[in-house]
């Protein structure tokens, strides 16, 4: 089963994460952008305020088609539980606005260059917060860390949420990391025992 986490920049997923890496200590703990050199190649792009937005967006997709190649594929035929944090809806949220002016429904754009060969997600616990408090709580060390861009990428979550409601967990992430942590751990535990905690 794949599940992954997705939010603002700030909304606290690094957290989650390692809170249910001590539950499930035999899951495979992923991330995009990952630490290959095509992470590697993101991670100047996303340091790069002059960074060409398609450019950016492909190197984005390189590194996804290489991380499901290596990592999440085979995690998958070996029958483990994935949780990756940040995948295929962070580059539709945020591509889908950092493209916006340059090609015509920049999310439909991306979700359309995945689409024939990814892998998507069973399941994904989206943690909610204002891009105010994303903002604030993430100290705007990026270009996708302001506030303007962050409620366009905000909306687009909303869209995306709305596309898939069955998809989607909806989880408070403006309360306390304790309250996140076992909200989190919670929709989990059901989503493994194959309840819907959707947000339909
Ligand atoms: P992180 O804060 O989860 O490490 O992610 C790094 C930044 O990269 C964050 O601002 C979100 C952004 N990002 C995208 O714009 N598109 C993507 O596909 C991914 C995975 C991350």
């Amino acid at each position: 089963m794949l599940v992954t986490l997705e939010g603002l920049d700030g909304s606290g997923k690094t957290t989650v994460q390692e809170a249910l890496r001590d539950r499930h200590p035999d899951a495979v703990f992923t991330r995009e952008p990952t630490r290959s050199w095509y992470g590697e190649a993101v991670r100047r792009s996303i340091a790069a305020d002059d960074a060409d937005p398609i450019a950016e967006l492909f190197l984005y997709t390189a590194d996804h088609a290489a991380h499901l190649a290596s990592t999440i594929r085979p995690a998958l035929a070996a029958d483990a539980l994935v949780l990756c944090d940040r995948y295929t809806d962070s580059r539709y949220a945020y591509q889908g606005a950092s493209l916006d002016g340059v090609v015509k429904r920049p999310m439909e754009y991306v979700r359309g260059v995945h689409q024939p060969w990814t892998r998507p997600p069973d399941a994904t616990l989206y943690l909610d917060v204002d891009p105010r408090v994303g903002v604030e709580r993430a100290s705007a060390t990026n270009k996708f860390e302001r506030a303007g861009f962050l409620a366009q990428v905000g909306e687009n979550y909303e869209q995306l949420i709305e596309y898939e409601p069955e998809r989607f967990v909806r989880i408070d992430a403006e309360r306390s990391p304790e309250d996140v942590i076992g909200a989190a751990e919670d929709a989990l535990e059901r989503l493994l025992d194959g309840e819907d905690c959707s947000v339909r």
